[in-house]
């Protein structure tokens, strides 16, 4: 991939980008780490606008750390409450106006889809930092070049992922992230927080990723190279009551890993709620902290690629594979009508947007939302 390839893109879903492309970016990051606690000039006077209309500790200000030491700066809202949203206003017009003051923006909604709409609606590149339950690429990213960095070699590796798999954002990126690159997937839930059968399906069909979806990691940990731990979204429950029925179903503490592997990797995107015993900390397994740290050298990467601004660095390209990415994508013909049934999806809130589907399947016939992926039977849309 040339290095420009990523200029004015856009990085919504984790399948907007090749993976030659994202090896990229690893080399990129690779570079970047050398320069974290320094300035740099890399994005001399670019602003990036962070639209965060959802609670974060680490995804915006890693953002913003990455703008700085890049040479550039960082405006916008931490807290949606304190911006023109809580006088009503639609994401694009908000969207639009950050497109005007800023060089990229970053975006961050409780509804799945919001970032797709920033992208449409901004002419400057747009980053997904979280759409709802949906996405969370570039935390994806980060957990992959962590694994890369620890492993060498993703492929065949056996990565476990726990926890709440309905919800968790970063599972549905790094799950098809990991595809990608050949891994194996253990998929292990509470049961009632499986993986989204949309994910299941493109897991399958698009990568025909080896996966095995069980309960009981207890069982499942002897085998497993990597283990990515997630919380249960407590924020995406439709009631309190559901979620303290899911609760502490799992721990991962010394005992549970007693019977993993020597050199198996413990990771999480965090927050860690009470998921992870403290006392694991001290495991040399454990390497959230290491994980959260490549947040900066990845993110500067990404900025700095979808900038365009990469005439001083000094990385060498990587051969392009063919992958269609989102941004390249052969147009697909799309079904307008009928109202996706996800109570989470954009479309159901922002007034200008039209319900819109895509075919995925012919016989029998099975639609899919082009802003939450969520599937339905014709009957079920009622056109
Ligand atoms: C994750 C998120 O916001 O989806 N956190 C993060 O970005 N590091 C995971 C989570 O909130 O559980």
């Amino acid at each position: 991939v040339v290095l420009k390839n990523l200029a004015g893109r856009d990085l919504v879903s984790i399948e907007d980008l090749s993976v030659s492309e994202i090896q990229t970016v690893f080399s990129v990051a690779d570079y970047m780490k050398g320069i974290t606690k320094r300035s740099s000039e890399f994005c001399e006077g670019k602003i990036m606008a962070t639209l965060f209309y959802e609670p974060s500790t680490r995804t915006r200000l890693s953002h913003e750390v990455a703008i700085t030491r890049l040479g550039g700066h960082a405006i916008g809202f931490a807290n949606a409450r304190k911006s023109s949203t809580s006088k009503g206003e639609t994401i694009a017009d908000t969207v639009r106006m950050a497109d005007i003051y800023s060089d990229i923006i970053v975006i961050r909604h409780p509804r799945e889809g919001a970032a797709m709409i920033a992208a449409e609606f901004a002419n400057v590149p747009v980053i997904n930092a979280g759409d709802g339950a949906h996405e969370h690429p570039t935390q994806a990213l980060i957990a992959l070049y962590t694994i890369q960095k620890k492993k060498g070699n993703v492929k065949d590796l056996k990565v476990g992922m726990l926890g709440d798999l309905k919800f968790g954002r970063t599972v549905h990126s790094l799950s098809q992230a990991l595809a990608n690159f050949g891994a194996k997937l253990i998929l292990i839930s509470p049961k009632g927080l499986e993986a989204p059968t949309y994910l299941i399906h493109k897991l399958k069909s698009k990568f025909g990723t080896d996966i095995t979806q069980n309960h009981l990691i207890s069982k499942a940990i002897k085998n497993l190279d990597v283990l990515y731990v997630t919380r249960i979204q407590r924020e995406r429950f439709a009631s309190e009551a559901e979620y303290l029925s899911f609760k502490g179903s799992y721990v991962v503490n010394q005992r549970l890993l007693r019977g993993a592997k020597e050199d198996m990797l413990i990771m999480h995107p965090l927050p860690r709620v009470n998921e992870i015993d403290y006392s694991v900390d001290k495991d040399r397994r454990a390497i959230y902290f290491e994980q959260a740290a490549n947040s900066v050298p990845v993110r500067m990467a990404i900025v700095v690629l979808l900038l365009g601004s990469v005439e001083r660095l000094p990385i060498k390209p990587h051969v392009e594979h063919k992958l269609p990415t989102r941004n390249q994508k052969i147009p697909k013909k799309t079904y307008k009508g009928g109202k996706c049934l996800n109570p989470r999806c954009v479309s159901l809130c922002e007034p200008y947007v039209e319900p819109e589907f895509y075919k995925i399947r012919e016989d029998p016939p099975l639609f899919s939302c082009i802003y939450c992926e969520h599937e339905y039977t014709p009957e079920q849309l009622t056109w």
